[in-house]
């Protein structure tokens, strides 16, 4: 018997060049014991670039993206959880969700409220659970506290930003590229920003008292550098390493953690990895997902976003815009 096929966007090699993403049909996998979804908006992410680079060596040629949100069209096993017409956000971070329509496992499966919107749906999942796991259940974030944030202005870096002025008097520092620095002050009253480049000369400037939490994405010297400003008892959540997309850069050992400076300088490191908390902890995601739901119906979170592209054909000039570093928010395409 011959599979459904379906349009997709996939990745057939890992130069990061244009010329290795294709829009083509595929085949889809047979829908026993998985869910089957019609895509209406994919969430664009960093990782998009990761993955383009062979920072995860998933075998080619494969069909790109990590999350979408749409509509259950047909379950191929009894279930009691999904029905066919309920809405659902899917993420997967080995991908698959460029898609117009996925099947995908229970476990890669969070249905959504009706009234949460496809592209509110599609910006949810990836950024504000992360930033809330990160920020709540690792880092611990209470009133008063001073956090940094790697590109504030990113999707993942609003969310944090909305989650930590949840809590009084937080102050937070982080960086973006300059033509984002007056938004930030304007839209969320954020001033203590800077580029990336200057982080190691000038940020004890800015914040001599040191950091209760540092969101980390970026990796190198600068990771080494945020983990000195720790104050004692702060605490670094690794989440990213945007400075080693080069391939020599990922295999380099840079910034090995040294125990015993972290026992002499009351450091807590953690790393987090929102893909393989799927795989073994996903009631606590359902359960975050749920308090981030009623975060946005009560206005305390509100998704920004930068861009609506209006097929899967437009992927290359959606991701053309976060490479050229210049999205404020999230990038969604919009598939049916
Ligand atoms: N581990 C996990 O489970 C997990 C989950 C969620 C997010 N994350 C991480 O969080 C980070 C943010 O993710 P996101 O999807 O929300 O992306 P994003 O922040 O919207 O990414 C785009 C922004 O990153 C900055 N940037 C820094 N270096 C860059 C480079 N080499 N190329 C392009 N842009 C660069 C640019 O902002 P500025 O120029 O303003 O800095 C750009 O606008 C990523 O490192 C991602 O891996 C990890």
């Amino acid at each position: 018997m011959s599979l459904k096929r379906t349009k997709s966007v996939v990745l057939t090699g890992y130069s990061g060049a244009p010329e290795m993403v294709e829009t083509r049909m595929t085949e889809m996998r047979p829908l026993d014991g998985l869910i089957e979804v019609q895509v209406h908006t994919c969430g664009i992410n960093f990782a998009d670039i990761y993955q383009r680079s062979g920072f995860l060596s998933l075998p080619l040629p494969f069909t790109m993206g990590l999350e979408c949100c749409g509509i259950v069209t047909a379950i191929g096993y009894r279930s009691d959880k999904f029905r066919v017409g309920d809405k659902v956000i899917c993420y997967n971070y080995m991908g698959g969700m460029y898609s117009e329509q996925v099947r995908v496992d229970e476990i890669n499966c969070f249905k959504i409220p009706r009234d949460i919107s496809f592209e509110e749906g599609a910006c949810l999942f990836i950024n504000y659970v992360s930033a809330y796991l990160c920020l709540l259940e690792i880092g611990n974030l209470t009133d008063g506290k001073s956090v940094f944030i790697h590109s504030l202005a990113g999707g993942f870096g609003l969310a944090a930003v909305q989650i930590c002025q949840r809590f009084k008097d937080v102050t937070i520092y982080g960086t973006a590229s300059p033509s984002k620095f007056q938004y930030l002050h304007d839209r969320y009253g954020l001033s203590n920003v800077m580029v990336t480049e200057d982080l190691i000369d000038g940020f004890c400037a800015m914040c001599p008292g040191g950091l209760d939490i540092v969101l980390e994405t970026e990796s190198g010297d600068v990771k080494d550098f945020l983990m000195s400003q720790l104050r004692p008892l702060g605490r670094m959540i690794i989440l990213g390493a945007k400075s080693s997309i080069a391939r020599e850069a990922i295999d380099r050992p840079v910034g090995l953690i040294n125990p015993v400076d972290l026992i002499l300088t009351n450091r807590i490191v953690s790393g987090f990895h929102l893909g393989v908390l799927c795989d073994n902890r996903k009631e606590l995601l359902e359960e975050v997902l749920q308090t981030v739901i009623d975060w946005l119906r009560d206005g305390i979170i509100n998704p920004v976003i930068h861009s609506i592209w209006d097929s899967l054909e437009s992927y290359l000039d959606a991701i053309a815009v976060l490479e050229r570093r210049s999205n404020i928010g999230k990038i969604l395409l919009k598939i049916t």
